[in-house]
C-alpha cells in the first residue's frame, strides 16, 4: 500500500429488510424540526413516503418537505433548498431518493450556512467548509452513487453548463444511511440498469490507475466479480433479493473511500461524462457506458499491465500462448459482451448528444492527470466522436 492515510468513515449503515426500524434509533438524536427532501414522486406510489412519515410523527418532528429534486440536481434547487434550512431553523435533513437526492440534500447541507458565492467558493476553488454543518441521513430507494457513505454531491450548474461536485471530509458524510434492498425493487429497468454500471465504472475507475502492489486493488476485483454475477441475474429478474441486496452492498463499498486508498485514482471517464450530461442532461450511468469503451481503449497500451490483470482476475481471461496485448484486449472484449449483455446504452448519440456538440462538451469537462496518461483535448474530441 502507497502513501499515507487516515481512513475513518462515521456513516452509520442500517441494511436489510427492517432497516427502516434503524430511524427510531437515530431520530431522538436530532431537533424538532426536519427537512424532508425527496424527488419526483416515486416514493409516494412505493409507499416509503407513507413509512417515513410514521416514524417522524412517532419521534413527534415538525416536518417541512422539499420535494421535486431532479436527475442531476441544479444549483438553482440548491439555493433554494438551503433558503428552506434557514428559514425554518432545520435540525437534521432526511433524504429518501437516489443518488441525486442524497447529493442535493448533502450540498444543502454542507453549505447552508455559508456565505458568498457558493459555485465559485465550493466548487470551482473548492474552499473547505467553515460555517455550520446541518446534519443529515438518508433512505435510499436507487443504487449506484456511493452517497450514502461518502461525502461527495454532484450538483449542475445549468446556466454555466457545469456538473462538479463537491467533495467534503467524514464531517459532510450523511449521519446514517438505511439501506433496504427491496426498496429499490421498484426502480425502473433503465435506472437499475445505469446504476449498476455507475457501480462498475466507481470501482474500475480507481483500479485502472497506479498503486503498485495495492490490496484495493483485490478487493476491487473481488466487488467486480461480485457484481457481474449479482447484476447478470438482477437483470432478467430485478426482484431477486439476493442479487438486489449484493448489488446495494457492493455499490457501497465501491465508493466509500476504502478502494481509493493505495491508489491515483484515473475519474476521467467520469469527467468526460459530466461534461456531456452538463448539456444534454443525460442519465448518468448509461452517460458512463456510452464513453468507457473508447476511454479504456485510449489508455490501454499506458496501463498495460493493470488491464492484462483484469483481464485474468476479472474476466477469466486464460493466458496460454498469448501476449499482454492480446491477454489485455481480450479483457475488454469480454468487458464489452458484458455491456451489451446487460442492454447498456454503447453510444452518446442515443442518449441525445450530437457530434456538433463536441467541442461544448469537451469546454465543459475538466480531465485529470492522474491515471496511466495525460488526456489531450484531441483526444478527448476523439474518445467522443468514438463515443458516438
Ligand atoms: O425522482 P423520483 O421520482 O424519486 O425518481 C427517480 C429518478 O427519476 C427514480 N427512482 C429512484 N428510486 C426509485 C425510483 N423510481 C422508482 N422506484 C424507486 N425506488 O430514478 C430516477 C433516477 O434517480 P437519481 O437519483 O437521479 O439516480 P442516481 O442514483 O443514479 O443518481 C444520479 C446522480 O448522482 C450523481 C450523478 O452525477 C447524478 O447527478 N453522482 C453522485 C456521486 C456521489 N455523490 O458520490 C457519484 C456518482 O459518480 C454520481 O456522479
Ligand atoms: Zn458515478
Amino acid at each position: 500500500m502507497k502513501g499515507n492515510f487516515i481512513y475513518y468513515n462515521p456513516t452509520k449503515l442500517y441494511f436489510g429488510t427492517d432497516a427502516i426500524n434503524g430511524l427510531d434509533k437515530e431520530l431522538p438524536n436530532y431537533g424538532k424540526n426536519i427537512l424532508l427532501v425527496y424527488g419526483g414522486g416515486s416514493i409516494k406510489k412505493n409507499g416509503i413516503y407513507d413509512a417515513t412519515l410514521d416514524f417522524l410523527k412517532k419521534h413527534n418532528k415538525t416536518v417541512f418537505e422539499d420535494s421535486g429534486v431532479m436527475p442531476n440536481p441544479t444549483y438553482k434547487k440548491m439555493l433554494n433548498g438551503i433558503a428552506l434550512v434557514k428559514k425554518h431553523k432545520i435540525d437534521f435533513i432526511l433524504a429518501v431518493g437516489g443518488g441525486s437526492v442524497v447529493d442535493y440534500a448533502k450540498a444543502v447541507a454542507e453549505l447552508a450556512y455559508e456565505e458568498g458565492d457558493l459555485w465559485d467558493r465550493f466548487f470551482v476553488k473548492c474552499e473547505p467548509i467553515v460555517g455550520k454543518l446541518v446534519p443529515f441521513g438518508c433512505i435510499l430507494t436507487m443504487v449506484g452513487t456511493g452517497s450514502e457513505m461518502n461525502g461527495g454531491s454532484v450538483i449542475t450548474n445549468e446556466q454555466l453548463k457545469i456538473k462538479d461536485a463537491i467533495m467534503v471530509g467524514p464531517e459532510g458524510f450523511p449521519k446514517f444511511s438505511i439501506l433496504n434492498p427491496e426498496y429499490t425493487f421498484s426502480v425502473p429497468k433503465y435506472q437499475m440498469l445505469a446504476g449498476i454500471f455507475d457501480i462498475f465504472s466507481h470501482i474500475l475507475e480507481q483500479y485502472m490507475s497506479e498503486g503498485g502492489d495495492s490490496t484495493s486493488d483485490y478487493i476491487a476485483e473481488g466487488l467486480m466479480r461480485s457484481l457481474i454475477y449479482s447484476s447478470l441475474i438482477a437483470k432478467d429478474n430485478p426482484t431477486n433479493y439476493e442479487a438486489r441486496a449484493n448489488i446495494m452492498w457492493i455499490s457501497t463499498w465501491a465508493l466509500n473511500t476504502l478502494i481509493s486508498k493505495g491508489k491515483s485514482g484515473d475519474w476521467n471517464v467520469h469527467n468526460i461524462a459530466h461534461g456531456v450530461a452538463a448539456h444534454i442532461d443525460s442519465t448518468h450511468g448509461m452517460t458512463l457506458a456510452s464513453v468507457s469503451l473508447a476511454y479504456y481503449r485510449h489508455i490501454l497500451n499506458k496501463g498495460l499491465h493493470q488491464f492484462k490483470r483484469f483481464a485474468i482476475n476479472v474476466w477469466g481471461v486464460s493466458e496460454k500462448g498469448k501476449s499482454d496485448l492480446e491477454i489485455a484486449n481480450e479483457g475488454l472484449k469480454a468487458f464489452e459482451k458484458y455491456m451489451q449483455d446487460l442492454g447498456l446504452i454503447l453510444s452518446l448519440k442515443e442518449l441525445g448528444a450530437k457530434e456538433s456538440g463536441i467541442s461544448d462538451y469537451v469546454a465543459s469537462t475538466d480531465l485529470s492527470n492522474n491515471g496511466f496518461t495525460a488526456t489531450t483535448p484531441k483526444d478527448h474530441e476523439k474518445i467522443l466522436l468514438e463515443s458516438m
